[in-house]
């Protein structure tokens, strides 16, 4: 739908600036001319009204707490669909008939092993490197190995390197986990699922047979669906701004690994599984909700508030169901699950938590789960990467296919100093 373009009145010279509209959500003021017709900039440090792409792939409503992937309420796919559906949705646009299915999911199988000189780059990291660290220097190294798949002008390859990131992942962070405890490193089976696939590369050794259990897989395959894209957070975007200069994909998404490392992104669910132990008991909940209120303290109540998110996280809801069901299903009776939820009681009932708008977000109940299901937490964040990496490679796609894109290049509010005469060093 077209609209008049908005006016802005800049000391009575008026400037026009089109209105554009999108299927759902706030519209947009082009400003791409701004500079251009006007010399100014805008000015919006980190991007809380800012859209920086056109996108067809995911669709956040915070005030109303809505996900959709193509169009599909999360709480659907979550529900009906497993992880590679949802990789072929977030990929191709449409969910896949049964054989569509088949093959994609026989073709991602068919990536999953990596290079075997792969192997020793583990042992060039120390045993207790952060599994995070060894994520953005392995995948990073991708691109050294598949260098047919590196030309982003050629879609063939463009999905070739899509579909090894989506394969091996799994295979990289296993190969993290079981290199930080010493054991070996355990192949992938092409006769598995791919989060049955995963769990076996986790906790198989070669000295048993590891029957993966089917509540796990289920949890873990739908932990991978909750993550698999979030539109244009901090991780997605930096996958989008490296590879706006051309960057070959394994680089690209080595550098979303790394943002995601971050405590207020990614790294939330290991810092808001340690914050609960730290909290340890339901008695000492008020003082660490005190310490969040605290302006003059910098702690944070890990798993709570969103850019997005005004209202309930609705992938945060999943995960509550997912870990009442796996805890009880694996018969654990974990304490933390209580204090998180008479945490998130309190929280909501705090006028400042109400007033700010904070809710738990999708970190807030992944670490305990993943906790039941024996993952440390240094590994909970390498889960999200992994999952991510299909929402990252598909929104990589959207852009290089955008006709529009260019390299993003953005400008500054400068406030240092002004030009100025240099006096050399025998005279200061
Ligand atoms: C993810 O973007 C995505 O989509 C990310 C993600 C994805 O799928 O990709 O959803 C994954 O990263 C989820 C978020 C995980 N992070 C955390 O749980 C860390 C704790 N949360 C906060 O750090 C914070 O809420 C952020 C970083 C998530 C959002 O920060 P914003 O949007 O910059 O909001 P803000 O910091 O401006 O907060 C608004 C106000 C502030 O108070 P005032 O300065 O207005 O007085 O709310 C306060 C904040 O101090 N606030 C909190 C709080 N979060 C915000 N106060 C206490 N505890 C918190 N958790």
């Amino acid at each position: 739908m077209s609209h008049p373009p908005a006016k802005l009145d800049i000391n009575s010279d008026v400037f026009k600036l089109p209105i554009l509209e999108g299927s759902v959500g706030p519209k947009v003021l082009d400003v791409s001319k701004l500079y251009r017709e006007t010399g100014y900039f805008t000015y919006d440090p980190g991007f809380t009204s800012t859209a920086s792409c056109e996108s067809k792939i995911t669709f956040i409503d915070g005030d109303k707490g809505i996900l959709l992937y193509r169009g599909y309420p999360i709480e659907d796919l979550a529900e009906s669909s497993d992880y590679m559906e949802v990789c072929y949705l977030l990929l191709f646009g449409e969910l896949p008939t049964k054989k569509e299915k088949e093959k994609f999911d026989h073709d991602i199988t068919y990536h999953t092993m990596v290079h075997e000189q792969l192997n020793h780059f583990y042992s060039g990291f120390r045993r207790d490197a952060h599994p995070m660290a060894i994520m953005v220097g392995v995948v990073g190294a991708l691109s050294a190995f598949y260098h047919d798949s590196t030309d982003i002008s050629d879609p063939r390859q463009r999905l070739i390197a899509s579909y090894r990131l989506i394969a091996k992942m799994p295979t990289l962070a296993a190969m993290a986990y079981k290199y930080s405890i010493g054991q070996p490193f355990i192949y992938p089976r092409n006769d598995l699922s791919y989060a049955a696939n995963f769990l076996n590369m986790i906790f198989a050794v070669p000295c048993e047979e590891y029957h993966v259990s089917p509540t796990l897989e289920k949890a873990m395959d739908l932990i991978f669906t909750l993550h698999a894209d979030h539109e244009q957070n901090a991780s997605t975007s930096t996958v989008r701004l490296a590879g706006s200069s051309g960057a070959n994909p394994f680089a690209c998404i080595a550098a979303g690994i790394a943002s995601l490392w971050g405590p207020a992104h990614g790294g939330a669910n290991e810092a808001c599984l340690k914050m609960l132990e730290e909290i340890g008991t339901k008695d000492r909940i008020p003082e660490f909700v005190n310490r969040a209120k605290d302006k003059s303290d910098p702690f944070r109540l890990m798993g709570f508030g969103h850019r997005v998110y005004k209202n309930f996280d609705p992938r945060a809801k999943v995960m509550r169901k997912t870990a009442h069901k796996v805890l009880g299903e694996l018969g654990i009776d974990d304490p933390l699950l209580e204090v998180a939820m008479e945490l998130e009681k309190l929280a909501l009932e705090d006028e400042y938590f109400i007033a700010k708008k904070l809710y738990p977000n999708v970190d807030f109940y992944s670490g305990i789960i993943l906790k039941a299901m024996g993952f440390p937490t240094e590994m909970f964040t390498v889960l999200f990467a992994l999952a991510r990496t299909s929402g990252w490679v598909s929104q990589w796609h959207e852009m290089i296919e955008d006709p529009v894109q260019k390299i993003g290049r953005p400008r500054q509010l400068y406030t240092g100093p002004t030009q100025r005469k240099l006096t050399p060093l025998d005279k200061r």
